[in-house]
């Protein structure tokens, strides 16, 4: 009985110590636990997913108004008044800001952040002249996360391999 007491309390205590090696990355976690849903990685790409399903009429009847998961807005010169002044933009604005509430950084598929497309959106009904919001152009397409953290440290050893190499 004492032992198997024993057996599950190291069970535990090891349980809790990777717990807190997971964690140690995600500080937050523990100084704000009530936003932890929306802190936790999934909980606000889900969030924000969330977001893009609320739906209105008044964008509903043509897809190209609809901001959904890849982040293509596209809105002829045409288009224009319609979608700015018939409520599709307050409801595009109100999708934004729950986005913002819930997941700062999200991007979508085009690797657009949201504060992309929302100031290419606003703009376009500050001056009232259409906008395609699929040609962002991702200013780190040729690196990922890892390759910018990654590509700094191989250069630095290169350039210290060169060095010890030639004496440059
Ligand atoms: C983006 O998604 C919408 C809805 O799913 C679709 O109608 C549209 O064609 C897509 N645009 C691109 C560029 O993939
Ligand atoms: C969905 O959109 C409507 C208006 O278009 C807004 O009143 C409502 O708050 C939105 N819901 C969420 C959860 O953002
Ligand atoms: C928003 O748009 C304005 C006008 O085009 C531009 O000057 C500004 O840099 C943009 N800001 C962001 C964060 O993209």
């Amino acid at each position: 009985m004492r032992n198997a007491n024993n057996t599950s309390l190291v069970c535990i205590s090891l349980g809790l110590l990777f717990l807190m090696l997971f964690n140690l990355t995600n500080a937050e976690n523990w100084e704000q636990p009530r936003r932890n849903d929306n802190l936790s990685p999934f909980g606000g790409w889900r969030s924000a997913y969330f977001c893009l399903m609320n739906q209105s009429n008044a964008c509903n009847h043509k897809s190209n108004y609809i901001i959904t998961l890849n982040g293509t807005l596209n809105v002829q010169d045409s288009e224009i008044n319609e979608f700015c002044t018939g409520g599709c933009y307050d409801h595009t604005l109100l999708i934004f800001k729950c986005i913002q509430d819930v997941k700062r950084d999200f991007y979508f598929a085009t690797k657009a952040p949201y504060a992309f497309v929302k100031n290419a959106t606003m703009n376009a009904c500050n001056e009232l002249k259409g906008f395609d919001t699929s040609k962002y152009k991702d200013p780190n397409s040729a690196t990922s996360l890892y390759g910018r953290m990654y590509m700094p440290l191989i250069s630095t050893l290169m350039t210290m391999a060169l060095i010890a190499t030639f004496g440059v």
